[in-house]
């Protein structure tokens, strides 16, 4: 069993200082899943580069269900997930940190669970703490013994895209209360709700969002400074894995026990 895996988002396609690293297909009933697994000091780690090889899945067609049952499928009870994001805000800085612990959707369509009726059942989840605390923690000490600034907590709103946002769009968000923008955090977070997967996402911060940064928006730009970032990006996550407490008092595994619900 794989307790532990890594969701790298744009810019992080590798699984980095694993050993034993294998690859596998997984064969989900969503479509099959590409995921390396490996041990980092000794702990099993699974790695799978959300937008695939050469960032070749835009944010609306990534089949993210394929996705959160592959690693399910291996066992895996921790996900973290990074995402390249932009900020609504002066003080979030390019080149910053967050852990987001709110969503708010804007996406349009996707396939959003894994119950869709018939066999499967309809289940409503609760998604009032969306990100797991415990696994934020995780960050936040991995955080403080490399010496790295992480901001806990911020609320992420996701985008349909692929397209960058217009100005007015960002403004609406940032009075509705968001911080960063990004493209794929929903529907990940919640189908690994579902599935009852304790679920963190590290936010880079690449760019001020439109309106807000004086120029235009590239993609470009964004993986420039994912690439600055990386470094960072990579101490935070080996070092979170001797964190993660395997006994975490926290609600994210607690959907599975609800009546009705498949396993
Ligand atoms: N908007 C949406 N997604 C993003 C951005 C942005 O400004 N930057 C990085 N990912």
């Amino acid at each position: 069993m794989i307790k532990n895996a890594i969701i790298g988002g744009t810019g992080v396609y590798d699984p980095y200082l694993l050993d034993d690293m294998q690859e596998r297909v997984m064969n989900t009933p969503y479509g099959d899943a590409k995921v390396i697994t490996g041990k980092y000091q000794g702990t099993e780690v699974a790695f799978l580069a959300r937008h695939g090889e050469k960032h070749s899945v835009p944010p609306h067609l990534i089949n993210y269900r394929a996705n959160i049952m592959a690693l399910k499928m291996l066992g895996v009870k921790n996900i973290i997930a990074t995402a390249a994001v932009g900020s609504l805000h002066f003080e979030y800085k390019p080149g910053s940190f967050v852990l987001a612990d709110q969503f708010i959707d804007f996406t349009r369509c996707r396939p959003s669970t894994f119950y869709e009726g018939g066999e499967a059942g309809v289940v409503h989840c609760d998604m009032t703490v969306p990100y797991c605390s415990e696994l934020r923690q995780a960050l936040v000490k991995a955080g403080a013994a490399n010496g790295i600034e992480i901001c806990n907590g911020g609320v992420y709103v996701c985008n349909e895209g692929p397209r960058f946002e217009t100005a007015a769009e960002i403004a609406v968000f940032k009075q509705m209360g968001g911080h960063l923008v990004g493209m794929t955090s929903v529907p990940e977070v919640c189908l690994a709700r579902e599935l009852g997967i304790c679920y963190a996402n590290i936010s880079i911060i690449t760019n001020f969002a439109a309106g807000i940064s004086p120029g235009v928006l590239t993609h470009s730009e964004v993986l420039d400074m994912m690439k600055n970032s990386l470094g960072g990006i990579r101490k935070i996550l080996t070092g979170s894995l001797k964190y993660i407490d395997e006994k975490a008092p926290c609600d994210c595994g607690n959907i599975l026990n609800e009546p009705g619900v498949m396993k």
